[in-house]
């Protein structure tokens, strides 16, 4: 790790060349501490490094760095980047693979606006840029903040590191007095093969691909190195505003441009998906000429105004969609099977393979997704591959989308080994022996030994770690599977009694390989910061089947507190009575989520893990879904008749986006009937039970954009 040649002999340029890489690999491993909760190195590792930076510096002391990372020394470790929520939140895109998914998505378009298909309706098309996004605050035209995507609510304020991207103007003229830019920071090809060429150089680690080193460089604790990478920006949307740029996509870009921004020139407006389909081909043909990755290209609607109108559901826009290029292929031998066991005791089958370079990464395990997959059949029965099945020894071919774990997407039965058998899925679990079993209906297999299963168990502890679960600083997934394998963490529980279980606790986890005292007492603290949480988040970290990070905020926004929550779920019973009506009344929970919580809680194991994990923490109660300030906010709404001025759908997400309740019948509940032309026997039942009934313009002026 570090260079072994004595201090006493090092030459001045030598020692120079150290202290820079020891002040990068001291930053790196804060980092990695502090910000990603995944120690790369053990804390002896660690003050070995820094005991070489001061001794380096003790014989050549002019030499130290500004920034010198003995001046840290018994200080608490460099802090990660701060947190920065951001006004508007930063959104993802639905993606479409193909022809009929761009023609599903303008007919969702026209049809939620009420556009026939022979109304003119334009859309923008422009390159999917293959970077991280970036948000930029300016406030009197000065950039006052920098801004990664984070969990789209909350990024990290990376406004140092952005005022080295030379594409980006520190200073605008004529700007509004409140503009976000947000865009895109990526690095070319030319500057990536350089920059890797350079790591290599200096011993350094290289970087997979352009876009690992965009997000590598863009998040350094220390600007300086940022500064030396080449990185680019390219605007293609806003957050905050406080004047519009303009009445469309195409002018507001335009006018970003204007203001000193680049631009993505490939950026068309189109006059429906013909034309975002001749625009999408004219750019795959491009693409392996830009100079910059691009993974497909993005068609929003031009007009802002409608745009507004479409909105967003929970985390995409309806006016935009990612067309993405077809996935990368390379062939390769299938050397293994392995069986994976889930948090949910799904046994997934993964395919190891001789490693293949696959879009200039190199893919040796890809996803087999299930035992039906593998015998060449989809979840109905009907074949797939044509009826191919797939063998350890086969030659497969791999493919990558994007982000996503790679695939296998087909097999060369020409090339099979003579002694190749049919692939036998296993029926008992390869972790706990438990039975595995496939459940009607179900195109996985799962392991029934709950949390007897090691591998449920340890997967279930992760994702009960996780970012959106108990974050728990120092305790990430490497942590716990060590902690588990040590029989010092077996369920959720056992973490908050650590500290009482080893007195002081500091001896036992000192003599584990990697913890310092320092370090241990940091987790302790760690721990001790997340006995206080927020309902939403401890719903999510049980780790229920099909109950997700917005599944368990509609649940806590529903019961606002556990004991409400507990006394619900305990109370309830699958398909019956009056607690499974209100939990399934819940906009968004379904009977299936709603039977696998219900049924957590039945299970008498589950119970008690939940009850011993309770018992440690005070839960944060949850307030009502956040209060929107409008005159109908909290009241329920039914929709009856022909709505003039906008479709259903419209004015259902518009109304809930006000807070009101959108139901589809009348009851002494109802606050509002807006009744159109047509409407029956709503706005009769409306009037005999007393219910305000008004027309769409009144409603409209109800809501403000009459
Ligand atoms: S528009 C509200 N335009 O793709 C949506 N995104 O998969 C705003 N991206 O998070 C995004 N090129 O990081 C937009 N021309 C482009 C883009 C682009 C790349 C990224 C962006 C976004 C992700 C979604």
């Amino acid at each position: 790790m570090t260079d072994v040649k004595p201090v006493e002999e090092l030459s001045q340029a030598e020692a120079r060349r150290e202290l820079d890489r020891l002040a990068r690999q001291i930053a790196a491993a804060n980092r990695a501490y502090h910000t990603e909760d995944a120690p790369e190195i053990t804390d002896a590792d660690y003050d070995a490094l820094k005991r070489r930076n001061a001794a380096i510096e003790a014989r050549f002391p002019g030499l130290k760095r500004a920034d010198s990372p003995t001046e840290q020394v018994g200080a608490p470790l460099a802090e990660g980047f701060a947190k920065v929520r951001h006004d508007v939140r930063m959104l993802s895109l639905e993606n479409a693979f193909g022809m009929s998914d761009v023609a599903g998505f303008d007919d969702r378009v026209r049809k939620y606006l009420g556009l026939s298909p022979q109304s003119p309706l334009l859309y923008t098309a422009e390159p999917k840029i293959d970077g991280l996004s970036l948000s930029l605050r300016y406030e009197g035209g000065l950039l006052v903040r920098a801004a990664t995507r984070g969990d789209g609510e909350t990024g990290e304020n990376v406004t140092e590191n952005a005022r080295t991207i030379a594409d980006i103007p520190k200073v605008l003229s004529g700007a509004p007095d409140l503009l976000e830019v947000r865009g895109e920071v990526y690095m070319a090809h030319a500057d990536f093969a350089a920059l890797n060429a350079r790591q290599a150089a200096g011993g350094e680690k290289s970087f997979a691909n352009p876009r690992n080193a965009a997000a590598g460089s863009l998040r350094q604790l220390d600007a300086a190195i940022t500064a030396q990478r080449p990185l680019r920006f390219f605007a293609y949307a806003w957050g905050a505003l406080s004047e519009p740029l303009a009445d469309t996509q195409s002018g507001a870009i335009a006018r970003l441009a204007l203001l000193g921004f680049q631009t993505n020139p490939l950026m068309q407006v189109c006059d429906g998906p013909e034309a975002l389909l001749d625009h999408y081909r004219r750019i795959e043909v491009q693409r392996a000429t830009l100079g910059y990755d691009i993974d497909g290209v993005v068609y929003k609607v031009d007009d802002l105004a409608l745009q507004r109108r479409l909105g967003f559901r929970s985390s995409t826009p309806r006016w935009a969609i990612a067309h993405k290029f077809p996935a990368e292929l390379a062939w390769t031998r299938l050397e293994a099977i392995d069986i994976q066991v889930g948090r949910t005791g799904a046994l997934s089958p993964v395919a190891r393979l001789v490693p293949v370079t696959v879009g200039g990464v190199v893919v040796a395990n890809a996803t087999l997704h299930n035992e039906d997959y593998i015998a060449g059949r989809d979840s109905r029965g009907d074949p797939i591959r044509g009826g191919r099945d797939i063998r350890v020894g086969d030659w497969v071919q791999v493919y990558r989308a994007g982000d996503v774990i790679p695939k296998i997407a087909d097999v060369d039965p020409s090339r099979r080994p003579q002694d190749a058998g049919p692939y036998a899925f296993p029926v008992t679990c390869p972790r706990c022996g438990s039975d595995a079993i496939r459940e009607a209906g179900d195109s996985v297999r799962r392991c029934t030994g709950g949390l007897i299963c090691p591998a449920q168990a340890v997967e279930r502890l992760k994702h009960f770690v996780s970012r959106a679960a108990f974050d728990i600083e120092g305790l990430g997934a490497k942590q716990v599977e060590a902690f588990y394998e040590d029989g010092l963490i077996r369920t959720p529980a056992d973490i908050f009694t650590l500290r009482d279980r080893f007195g002081s606790g500091l001896q036992q986890l000192r003599n584990r390989e990697g913890w310092g005292e320092k370090s241990a007492e940091n987790l302790f603290a760690a721990i001790d910061d997340r006995r206080r949480i927020p309902l939403n988040r401890l719903i999510f970290a049980l780790g229920m089947r099909h109950v997700g990070e917005v599944s368990a905020s509609l649940l806590a926004s529903h019961y606002h507190s556990w004991a409400a929550f507990e006394a619900a779920m305990t109370a309830a019973r699958v398909g019956e009575g009056p607690e499974w009506a209100e939990l399934t009344a819940i906009d968004g929970v379904g009977d299936v989520l709603a039977t696998s919580v219900v049924m957590t809680f039945q299970q008498k194991r589950e119970r008690e893990a939940i009850d011993a994990l309770v018992a440690h923490l005070q839960v944060q109660e949850v307030a009502a879904r956040a209060p929107v300030d409008s005159a109908v906010a909290g009241k329920t709404v039914v929709f009856t008749g022909t709505l003039e001025r906008m479709t259903r759908a419209e004015a259902k997400a518009r109304a809930e986006a006000l807070g009101a309740k959108v139901a589809g019948s009348v009851s002494a509940k109802t606050d509002y009937l807006v009744a159109g032309p047509g409407a029956g026997s709503k706005a009769a039942k409306a009037t005999e039970l007393g219910v305000t009934v008004i027309g769409e313009d009144a409603w409209l002026a109800l809501i403000g954009t009459a």
